[in-house]
């Protein structure tokens, strides 16, 4: 069954629409720009590339153009974000809460509809999301959205196949790398940690899909508009999608092991494992 859009509701069980591949959005977001944050929503707080990224753990944040007073006016606005984030996360998702890893925050400052981009970082085209150096050794990747736009437009994503769905499409091309590979990207620094076959594989995928146009033409798809002030939770490892236009947005990452899911073998790793026939991560 390809993805559905679902709205987070007393009538749906979170955890387990999650896993069974579908978004859960919510009309109202969890999340409010204060007054005196509306100066950040501009493109020019960025450096260079197409996000700033804050580092909860640290409180760094990386690729702004910012200083002074205006920088700790958006450290405050990701780290309260981040905050908010594994709060409604946990709230929607209790099972998941004590096992959640928080990873980076990311704000989305560009418009997307029409920015020039290489094939392999175009997100407009249909994929699964894969670390190329931080590798999550069979951890689920799952993925707090707002879309914060001031002037009312929505972000219009694109969802298409299931997981497995994909990974029958795809698996007679990927490969599982030969031993020493990940040994050789860790010791280059290619990867902060090992990477995986696991990893390995979601990589090749995430690039085979993003490569083949008949595929992102005939792959089964349905377009949904998130509308401004509303929020989302997918697991990006898992379902295809695609951001197809809108600008301003805030993103957490969360890890989740595969064992605090409700339906472990509904995970990206297990399938993969199936296919194979072997152990991945
Ligand atoms: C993505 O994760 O592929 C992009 C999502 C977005 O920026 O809306
Ligand atoms: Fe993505």
């Amino acid at each position: 069954m390809p993805s559905q859009v679902r709205q987070l509701d007393a009538n749906v069980a979170p955890a387990a629409v999650l896993e069974a591949g579908d978004v859960l959005w919510q009309p109202r977001g969890f999340f409010t720009i204060q007054d005196g944050e509306r100066r950040l929503l501009s493109p020019d707080v960025l450096a260079s590339g197409k996000n700033v990224s804050f580092d909860p753990a640290t409180g760094h944040v990386g690729g702004s153009a910012l200083a002074g007073e205006l920088s700790g006016a958006l450290r405050g606005m990701l780290a309260r974000f981040s905050d908010e984030s594994q709060a409604f996360l946990a709230g929607a998702c209790p099972i998941y809460a004590s096992r959640l890893v928080r990873g980076r925050t990311s704000f989305r400052p560009v418009e997307i509809a029409g920015r020039p981009s290489s094939w392999r970082k175009d997100d407009s085209r249909l994929h699964i999301d894969a670390f190329p150096a931080t590798p999550v050794q069979g951890r689920r990747i799952l993925r707090v959205f707002a879309n914060v736009n001031p002037h009312g437009r929505p972000r219009s994503w694109r969802v298409g196949d299931s997981f497995g769905a994909v990974a029958d499409h795809f698996a007679p091309k990927l490969r599982v790398p030969v031993a020493g590979t990940s040994a050789l990207l860790r010791l280059l620094r290619i990867t902060k940690t090992t990477r995986s076959p696991y990893d390995a594989l979601m990589l090749q995928l995430h690039d085979q899909m993003k490569e083949d146009s008949a595929y992102q033409e005939r792959a089964p798809q349905t377009a949904f508009d998130f509308p401004s002030g509303s929020a989302w939770l997918v697991f990006t490892d898992a379902v295809s999608h695609a951001a197809m236009a809108g600008q301003y947005q805030l993103e957490q990452t969360f890890l989740l092991p595969v064992d605090a899911m409700q339906q472990p073998e509904r995970s990206p790793l297990r399938i993969l494992e199936k296919i194979k026939a072997r152990r991945l991560a």
